[in-house]
């Protein structure tokens, strides 16, 4: 995998012209776009089928949390249209995750992913619904139960990424959005760190949107993402 496979893109624009003018720019330099319930629910999958057509990648982010049936069905859906990644609530539980680990199962290209914690949310945001463990302990438990039920990665937050890459299987990838590159991360809210932090620490990927589509120029802030990203993998503990 080089540097470029390692970010994913947010496709998270509300018309087609805004798609195609970041994938364009983007170019052959873009392996990876990640599309989620904005751009799904105003174009449909038909940018997702041209996208996957296109050769690019496409993650999903469905961010699943309902039924066994329905999740499995969703999953399948995502397998159908040739979608590489596809994400689903860990809080949803190791029932859930089974199913859609193994709604996966007939396209071996597909990864599921378990989100832990909304990168966000603090622990007050927790407490609030019931849940008594910080943060840190809620995201080591949820990955844990994703490992165990077969799931191809998790998402975190660049925060958790060091203690997650400590017990995790070297082979479970790590995705982390929340990602500032420029600027002061320490001043983004919630649990936001920089592509060199999160890679450093040992995430497989990182999701960036906004300071990439937003860009002036997404081209340059791409290629100082991925040089960030090439030199922080070098010294990164490992391995995905
Ligand atoms: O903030 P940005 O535009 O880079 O967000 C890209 C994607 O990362 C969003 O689609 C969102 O799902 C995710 N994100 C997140 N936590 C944040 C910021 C963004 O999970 N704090």
């Amino acid at each position: 995998m080089n540097a470029s496979e390692r970010i994913i893109v947010a496709l998270d624009v509300d018309t087609e012209a805004e798609a195609r003018a970041i994938v364009d720019a983007l170019g052959d330099m873009a392996p990876i776009y990640k599309v989620g319930l904005q751009w799904l629910t105003t174009a449909g999958p038909a940018p997702m089928r041209e996208l996957i057509a296109a050769g690019k990648q496409v993650f999903l982010d469905l961010k699943l949390f309902e039924i066994p049936n329905s999740v499995a069905a969703a999953v399948r859906a995502a397998g159908r249209q040739g979608v590489a990644m596809v994400t689903v609530h860990a809080s949803a539980g190791s029932a859930i995750l089974h199913t859609a680990v193994d709604a996966a199962r007939p396209w071996p290209a597909l990864k599921v992913l378990a989100l832990t914690v909304v990168t966000s949310l603090g622990d007050a945001d927790l407490r609030e619904v019931g849940i008594e463990a910080g943060v840190d302990v809620q995201v080591l438990r949820l990955a844990r139960l994703a490992e165990a039920a077969g799931c191809h990665g998790v998402i975190a937050s660049p925060r958790e990424v060091a203690m997650l890459r400590a017990v995790l299987d070297p082979r479970m990838l790590i995705v982390t959005p929340g990602i500032q590159f420029v600027g002061d991360a320490a001043a983004a809210p919630g649990r936001a760190d920089t592509p060199a932090h999160a890679i450093g620490a040992g995430a497989s990927h990182v999701v960036l949107g906004r300071t990439i589509t937003q860009a002036a120029d997404p081209r340059a802030v791409f290629v100082a993402v991925r040089d960030e990203v090439e030199r922080a993998w070098r010294n990164a503990p490992r391995n995905n």
